[in-house]
């Protein structure tokens, strides 16, 4: 790097050592980590330990493991909220499976409390399909209009008539970086125009917040999701942030036990924050996981983790650009500054299957596919990309490893 990097503060070989898949993995090159990161031993042992001294259910038992348990399961949502910078994290912190919950947890509860027929929703032609159908579902059965913040051909929203695009919206949701384009979002003047004309504003922090520090109370979100196995927790937890006087006013989304104080035959008394929204038994060991994962980026430090990403994803935009030129297609913007993550592209005339088995023959692992935004490849004119995205256990030395993997995809297939 690794002397770039390292110069920077991020030891990408220590890091690396955090990791047991590399160890048990030699060679390997992962650039997948917008897709899922990888898991460090810390996360892995908090999980662990828990299983194997602290299980019984939470919330439910008066004994000393319960309690134990209980209090992992709280402890990680109280730093899971402090790394957020969360007003109230004990309130504001709801456990979900995954982002994509999250995000159906808030369209299906306005849906029920907020909005009516004929309502304004407004979108970003970059969104993932996570934050697309559960609107597009609400659409079906509320007949709420949904309108999409069109995308240039930089990768980046068009927003310079922004006060009539959120103009009557009761919600504006959005991603704060592409998981295909690696654009960062300007989320905040977004989030400010939306919230003046009146506007829910709902944040799809997924791509964001495992690279850049977040702090709820000032980015303009009144909901914020984002899923832990992309930032080093495990599979199975994501989590949605809300202003508690917001939550408090919405409905509950699944029904269920816990999510309630009373329940009688002729109906059922919601439970308070956050439990209203944690129907049945949590993702416990996956909550505590998370809170582990917070504690190691917190050990690495935000500011590094920003700082290695904007280096790296700079890094592998002009190393591939330089090594092909007009030979391939780099889609997002072409300002590094303004990319976050990941590297999505294509050569003319090669499936990104085939781009990504050669690559994979190399042991540089990409994705390929539509990547859950099929509105996006449609509006980009492809069927899909091949994507190369990076995190903190990443180097330059990876960055060759791809462009030497892409060289050889290009003279086997062009
Ligand atoms: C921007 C964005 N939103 C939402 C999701 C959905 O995440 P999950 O599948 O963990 O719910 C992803 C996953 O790729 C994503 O990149």
């Amino acid at each position: 790097m690794t002397e770039l990097l390292t110069a920077n503060r991020i030891d990408v070989a220590k890091v690396k050592a955090d990791f047991p898949i590399f160890a048990n993995n030699p060679g390997l090159v992962y650039l997948d980590s917008g897709a899922s990161s990888q898991r460090p031993t810390a996360v892995l042992e908090a999980m662990d330990n828990y299983y194997r001294f602290h299980h019984a259910n939470v919330h439910r038992g008066v004994y000393r493991l319960a309690e134990e348990a209980t209090e992992l399961y709280e402890g990680a949502r109280e730093r899971i909220g402090r790394f957020l910078s969360a007003a109230h994290p004990s309130r504001e912190i709801i456990f979900a499976k995954n982002s994509t919950e999250a995000l159906n947890l808030v369209a299906n509860s306005l849906g029920r409390g907020y909005l009516r027929q004929g309502d304004k929703v407004v979108l970003t032609k970059m969104e993932h399909h996570a934050n697309i159908v559960p609107w597009q579902m609400l659409s079906q059965y509320l007949g709420i209009k949904i309108e999409y913040i069109d995308v240039d051909d930089q990768g980046e929203l068009m927003i310079d008539d922004l006060d009539s695009i959120v103009d009557g919206a009761k919600v504006v949701s959005l991603t704060l970086t592409s998981n295909v384009l690696g654009t960062v979002t300007p989320f905040t003047e977004i989030a400010l125009a939306a919230k003046a004309a009146g506007a829910i504003v709902v944040g799809d922090a997924s791509q964001f917040v495992p690279h850049r520090a977040i702090d709820v109370t000032t980015i303009g979100a009144d909901l914020i999701a984002f899923t832990g196995h992309k930032m080093f927790g495990p599979t199975g937890i994501g989590v949605l942030w809300g202003k508690s006087e917001l939550l408090d006013q919405m409905p509950p989304f699944l029904g269920g036990g816990d999510m309630i104080t009373d329940v009688r035959l002729d109906g059922f008394v919601a439970n308070e924050l956050p439990y209203k929204f944690e129907a049945g038994t949590p993702p416990i060991a996956e909550a505590i996981g998370l809170g582990a994962a917070v504690d190691y980026m917190n050990s690495i430090g935000m500011d590094a983790i920003e700082h290695h990403d904007r280096e790296i994803s700079k890094l592998a935009y002009e190393n591939v650009k330089e090594a092909f030129g007009s030979e391939i297609r780099i889609f997002g913007p072409s300002d590094p500054s303004k990319r976050s993550g990941c590297l999505s592209f294509e050569f003319e005339g090669v499936h990104p299957h085939d781009v990504a088995q050669v690559l994979d023959q190399n042991l540089v692992n990409v994705r390929a596919g539509h990547h859950c935004a099929k509105p996006l490849m449609r509006h980009l004119g492809v069927a899909a990309t091949a994507r190369a995205s990076f995190h903190i256990y990443n180097d330059e030395a990876d960055v060759d490893a791809l462009v030497n993997a892409l060289r050889e995809t290009r003279n086997f297939f062009i």
